[in-house]
Order: structure tokens, then sequence, then C-alpha cells
């Protein structure tokens, strides 16, 4: 199939960035989204002009690097997906597709498709991590976990760190993904000492980034190629609340 490409090209953070339109040829339907952008890229080689920037590693839904705006929509219009497991075949001969990194303040882009997440990474620095001397590995079945509890961290725990859900926030909210973080640590015994600080310090670097609030608009959960829950804001803010009160 023949389609039309219309994507966002901006040559650095403070360059002024525009729509360019390619035609791309020849796509097959078995091709993956982030495929039909590589043989677009080696045409563009070719000619000698600068290839489309855009993040990808593991192109199997697991590692959080790839994601845009596909047609308005974050990582595009098939649901729990991540961009890189967006087949061709979604689309038909002379689509129109209008491609465009994530919208958000606290996601700067670096060039064209591609985005500073680093917002991310200081939010997990900021509380993230479960703290634990370092010594043998203790013996697995010493901690019992309630089943219900490790299949809801299990949940939170499916979160790549994308950052669909602040592109896709009309508030440019990072709370689904903090929410997750600190929920699939808070649901395990292991998670229990560190509760209340992790939530306030996770939370607090959350708004010193240039995230906006959350207002329950529940566009991050539609977004989410792991389909993480809005109910692990709602935990969020409980453990936020009883550490702010207890101390
Ligand atoms: S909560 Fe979902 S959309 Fe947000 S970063 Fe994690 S996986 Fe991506
Ligand atoms: S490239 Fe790893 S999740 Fe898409």
């Amino acid at each position: 199939m023949n389609l039309t490409l219309h994507v966002w090209r901006q040559a650095s953070a403070t360059a002024k960035g525009h729509f360019v339109r390619y035609e791309a040829t020849d796509v097959s339907p078995d091709m993956s989204f982030l495929e039909m952008l590589d043989v677009v890229n080696e045409g563009l080689t070719a000619r000698g002009e600068m290839p489309i920037a855009f993040d990808h590693d593991c192109r199997e839904g697991i590692c959080g690097m790839c994601g845009f705006i596909i047609n308005g929509i974050a990582h595009g219009p098939s649901r729990a997906t991540a961009t890189c497991q967006l087949h061709m075949r979604l689309f038909k001969d002379g689509d129109e597709i209008w491609i465009e990194p994530w919208r958000a303040r606290a996601f700067p882009v670096v060039r064209d498709l591609v985005v500073n997440r680093g917002a991310f990474d200081r939010i997990i620095a900021a509380g993230g991590y479960i703290s634990v001397g370092t010594g043998s590995a203790p013996e697995a079945n010493s901690t019992p976990v309630p089943k219900a509890n490790a299949e809801r961290s299990m949940d939170a725990a499916a979160c790549i760190g994308c950052g669909a859900c602040v592109a896709a926030c009309p508030n440019g909210s990072a709370s689904l993904f903090t929410a997750a973080k600190i929920s699939h640590l808070g649901l395990l015994p292991q998670g229990q000492a560190e509760r209340g600080r992790r939530a306030l310090n996770m939370i607090t670097q959350m708004d010193l980034e240039s995230f906006g609030g959350c207002s329950l608009f529940g566009e991050c959960q539609e977004a989410c190629p792991k389909e993480i829950s809005i109910d692990t804001i709602a935990r969020m803010h409980g453990d936020f609340l009883k550490a702010s009160v207890l101390g």
C-alpha cells in the first residue's frame, strides 16, 4: 500500500519544528510501524537527507523507548499496544498519517520524534526502589505475599515508562507513571519500610518537574500500552496523605 506521512521535523530542542510530507510506497501490511519508518529513512539517507530521528530499542513492547503521537493518539490507534508493536495492517492504502513527538512541557523535544524523558528518571531516583542490606539471597518462601497483592503489584510493575500517559493527559500529568511505580513497591511486604517516604519523595519530585496535576480525565489509562489502572493513582494519593498526616 502507499501512504502519505506528515512527520514532525525539528533539528534541535531550540529550533522551530514543522511537519514534512513524505510518500511511503510499497508498504507491506506485515511491517511494524517502526519498520515502515526504517524504510522511509533508508530512502532519505540514499538521497543524502537527514533520516527521521525516533527512539526505539527492544521493538517488542517491553523497554518503553518507543512512542509518538500517531493521528492524534499516543502510540496510535491500537489499544494496549506500544508503537513498536503497531502493525501497518491497521492502515489502508491511501491513508494519511500524522506523526508527532510526545507533547508535554516536561518532555522537551530533543530532535524530530525524540523527547527527553529524564524527568521520569529523576522521579524514580527520588524513591522508586527498595533499600536492602547486601548479603546472601533470602529463602524464597520466607516472606509470604498475599496472592491478590502479588497480582496487583505485578500489574503495576508492567509499566514500561514510555510516557504515553503524560502525552495523552490534557494536564501533562505524570500521575499514572508515578502511581504505578509507587504501587508496585508499596503492595509488597519488602516495600513497607519506605512506603510513606517513597510516596512523599516521588510525588514531591514529580511536582518539581514540569508535569501538571491529575484531575482524573482518565486519558492516561486509555493510552497506556500496559493498561495500568487509574486505581493506582487513588492508592498513591492514599499513601501520600497518610505519610503527610502521620509523618
Ligand atoms: S503508566 Fe503506562 S503509559 Fe504511563 S509510562 Fe507506564 S506504561 Fe507508559
Ligand atoms: S521499542 Fe521497546 S517498547 Fe517499543
